[in-house]
Formats: structure tokens, C-alpha cells, sequence
């Protein structure tokens, strides 16, 4: 079993071009299967055979190269290979009596992560299990820091965001129960929007409003904020600047589009997702944070159970004390193992290459008659239109050539004036993607 276990996993990571599965309904792969969980087992060879023959394939591979929908993802061969190691090591993530070894490892990858956004010395940050977990953990903390005023006990909180920002920031406003104020652009939000929207808080909102999420990098388009503008006002206004950058994080590293991040190193926290554009296999996010004691304040979980972890015998980096999760999986371990194997470098590389497709993407996109580009390329998205299509020929588009097992490029809506177009997207994160599989997509359009 544990050779056939072994053996898939070489299988599928030296498959460059998986499957590209489709969805099933569940009554249909419950008949394919039958029962699987029985009071006496199956077998895990039976089981094994299930997952391999029927049940992955009932799954799009998001390290394909012709997937190119949502924010997909390629993790490193390494990094994988030690997702399986983390396992088998079997430890716990929260405190360092028990995790040294592995939160050693992690921390190394921090630093650099740390290092990219050039926030003071001192800042410093935690793995999370994506950029969802991230950005609660920084909002709770904003919202703990604000509290420590006895004036803002009772009130409840508001943030500012702008449209573009991603939906993880108006949900979990919602687990914190605060109100959040849209900034009304998919664009860029800038300095100007920023103050624009703060003037026009009536004075109990003003007193109400305790942070700004900027984005770097929007889901949708790729499209940084005025980090450095926004930053100031924050400081001016005493407000928490946090800065969400779980997709394009991940550009921090290039030569090519530092400079769009300048005014990042300012921010109160920043969100970062190795498993998006740091080449790391789910889940793996991270919360950085420029006070660390802030967060020890908001996140640290008391208990008479766990007193000895926090005893001077065991003193160390206790990630539990920094976001929300106890228990927790020494998540950054993939990262670091292929951090250490392929060096920065080999990162720098492969992030560029992400842009780099974008924007010879947006080239080919030039060059055809019957397609236009919606906006420049933004770090690695790309919007474009077929020109003459509706919503219906995109959607029919995107099941067609995923029904042929040949991409995944799914449409968005792009918002301007008001008015919300339908239009193809494509988001660059696996350099193996080539331009003859960006030409090859882009002729699907013309049928
Ligand atoms: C900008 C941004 N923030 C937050 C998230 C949420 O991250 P996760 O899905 O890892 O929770 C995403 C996911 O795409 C994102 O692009």
C-alpha cells in the first residue's frame, strides 16, 4: 500500500499535463463507488483503486497548465514532496515545545517573506491556512488594538475597502461584526478615493472607523492599490493600514513590479498566500505583521492545559499566538524545503515568468481581429473580450474546452461606469504554461 501510495504521488507530480477532470454529480459517483465507509472498511486497496480510477478524475487539477481560471496554483515538486513529509512527521504547529524543529524551519521562510515587504525590523509574521484565515487574523487584531481605547468598547466597527478588494474582506468583517464602506472601484483605489470617502463619514462613523484594507494585487485584474498614498492617510488618520496581498504577494520577489508594492512597507499587516504565487501546495497562507506584540494580545489563547507551553522551559516562536488556529499544521514546512532546494532566485524566475505570459498574452490578444484587451495586463491577469460575444457564448466557451479536456478559462465581469461586462480572464501562475498554450486557447474563440 505504501509503495502504491508512493508511487502515485511520483506518477503525478512528474505529470506535467494531468487529466483535466470534470465534475460529477454526487449520485452519479456514488454509484460509481458504492459505499465506502462500512463497518467493516473496503480495503485501502480497494479504496486507493476508487480514488485513482473514478473519484480524482471528478476533479479539475488547478497546476495545469491550460488552467488558467481563478488564482490557480503549481506548487514546486519539492514543496509537495514535503507536504508528505510534514505529515509523516506528525507535528503540532502551535507552540514551540513541541514543533521546534518544524516552526525553525518555518520562521527561515518567514524571514524572507518578511524581508520582500521591507517592514521594519521587529515586524515579523505566521503561516495561516490561506488568505482568508490571514486576513482575519489581522482584522481581529486591528479591532483588539482599537478596542484597548475604553471609548471604542461598545461601538461597533467599520473598515474601508474598495470594490476590487476580494470577498474573504467583507465576509470576515462579518465574523468580526463590522460594517464595511466600499470605496465604489474596481480599479485602482487611491490616496484621493481614500480621503474622498473618509470626509464623507458622518462624525459617529468617523469615530467608528478603525481600518483601511488595500489591496495588492485584486483577484480579479491584478491591480494594486495606491499603497503609498493610502499608507500616509492611514498614518495621518490613525488608522490600521492593512495591506491584502494573498495573490500578488507573490510579486514582491520580481525586479519587474516592486515598485508598484512601494508604501507596503508602512502597513500595520500584511496578507500574503504562498499557496497562490509562492509555489506552495494548499493550504498555506500567512499574516505578517509590523507589531507582533499586537497580535500576541488579540490571538493568544489561554488555558490551564496549555500553561506548561507557555513555561520559560519551552520559550520559543509560538505561531498559535499570532492568528486564529490552537492546532495547527507546521504549514510553511512545503515552502521552506522548497525555498532551501531550488533558492530565491529560481523564484524570482518563476514569478516573472507569470508576468511575462500576461503580457505576451495581451500581445496575441493585440493581434487578433476579433479580440480586445478590457485593461492592460496587471501583474499576471489578463482581461480581454471576444468581440460581438454575450455572457451565454463565454459561459459556452468555458464549458466546451473544459468538457474537451483541453483548459479551464473561465469569465469574470469587469465593472466600469457602472456597468458590468462580461469577459474572459485569464490568471498566469505556472511557468510551464507556454504561449503556444495561450494561442492555442485564444484560437478557441474564433470557432
Ligand atoms: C486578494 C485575495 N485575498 C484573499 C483571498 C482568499 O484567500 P484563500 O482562498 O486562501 O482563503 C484571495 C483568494 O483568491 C485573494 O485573491
Amino acid at each position: 500500500m505504501t509503495l502504491d501510495v508512493m508511487k502515485y504521488a511520483i506518477n503525478r507530480i512528474t505529470n506535467t499535463t494531468p487529466e483535466l477532470g470534470q465534475p460529477k454529480k454526487e449520485e452519479e459517483l456514488r454509484k460509481l463507488v458504492g459505499e465506502t465507509i462500512t463497518a467493516e472498511g473496503i480495503g485501502g486497496e480497494h479504496a486507493f483503486h476508487l480514488f485513482k480510477d473514478v473519484l480524482v478524475k471528478a476533479t479539475v487539477p488547478i497546476d495545469h497548465p491550460r488552467h488558467l481560471a481563478f488564482v490557480p496554483a503549481s506548487p514546486t515538486r519539492a514543496a509537495i514532496m514535503f507536504d508528505l513529509v510534514t505529515s509523516a512527521s506528525s507535528i503540532h504547529g502551535a507552540y514551540w515545545m513541541e514543533g521546534a524543529g518544524g516552526i525553525f524551519c518555518e520562521n527561515e521562510a518567514m524571514k524572507w517573506l518578511v524581508s520582500l515587504t521591507g517592514l521594519p525590523e521587529g515586524a515579523f509574521g505566521v503561516f495561516t491556512s490561506g488568505g482568508t484565515a490571514a486576513n482575519l487574523s489581522a482584522m481581529v487584531t486591528a479591532r483588539e488594538y482599537w478596542r484597548r481605547n475604553p471609548d471604542n468598547l461598545n461601538k461597533k466597527a467599520l473598515v474601508i475597502t474598495s470594490e476590487g478588494a476580494h470577498s474573504s474582506i467583507k465576509a470576515m468583517a462579518k465574523v468580526i461584526d463590522a460594517d464595511v464602506l466600499l470605496v465604489a472601484t474596481e480599479d485602482l483605489m487611491t490616496a484621493k478615493d481614500l480621503q474622498d470617502k473618509i470626509d464623507q463619514l458622518d462624525v459617529h462613523q468617523r469615530k467608528r472607523l478603525f481600518a483601511v484594507v488595500a489591496t495588492g494585487g485584486t483577484t480579479n485584474a491584478g491591480i494594486i492599490d495606491e499603497l503609498d498614498g493610502i499608507a500616509n492617510i492611514c498614518e495621518q488618520e490613525n488608522l490600521w493600514f492593512h495591506v491584502d496581498a494573498a495573490y500578488g504577494g507573490g510579486a514582491l520577489v520580481t525586479d519587474s513590479v516592486r515598485h508598484l508594492f512601494n508604501g507596503i512597507e508602512k502597513a500595520d499587516s500584511i496578507t500574503i498566500d504562498p499557496h497562490k504565487w509562492l509555489f506552495s501546495p494548499y493550504d498555506c497562507g500567512a499574516v505578517i505583521y509590523k507589531n507582533m506584540k499586537l497580535a500576541k494580545a488579540a490571538h493568544s489563547q489561554e488555558g490551564s492545559y496549555l500553561e506548561i507551553f507557555k513555561d520559560e522551559g519551552a520559550s520559543g516562536f509560538n505561531p498559535a499566538d499570532y492568528q486564529i488556529q490552537l492546532t495547527r499544521r507546521i504549514r510553511g514546512l512545503p515552502l521552506w524545503f522548497s525555498l532551501a532546494t531550488h533558492g530565491t532566485d529560481k523564484y524570482k524566475w518563476a514569478v516573472e515568468m507569470g508576468i511575462k505570459l500576461a503580457n505576451l498574452a495581451g500581445e496575441l490578444i493585440e493581434d487578433r481581429e476579433h479580440l480586445e484587451l478590457v485593461r492592460k495586463p496587471s501583474l499576471s491577469c489578463v482581461l480581454f473580450r471576444r468581440k460581438g460575444w454575450s455572457p451565454d457564448d463565454y459561459r459556452n466557451w468555458t464549458y466546451k474546452n473544459h468538457r474537451d479536456g483541453f483548459a479551464l478559462v473561465t469569465p469574470t465581469k469587469w465593472i466600469k461606469n457602472d456597468k458590468a461586462e462580461t469577459v474572459a480572464r485569464f490568471c498566469f501562475i505556472n511557468p510551464d504554461t507556454t504561449i503556444e498554450d495561450i494561442a492555442a486557447i485564444l484560437t478557441t474563440m474564433e470557432e
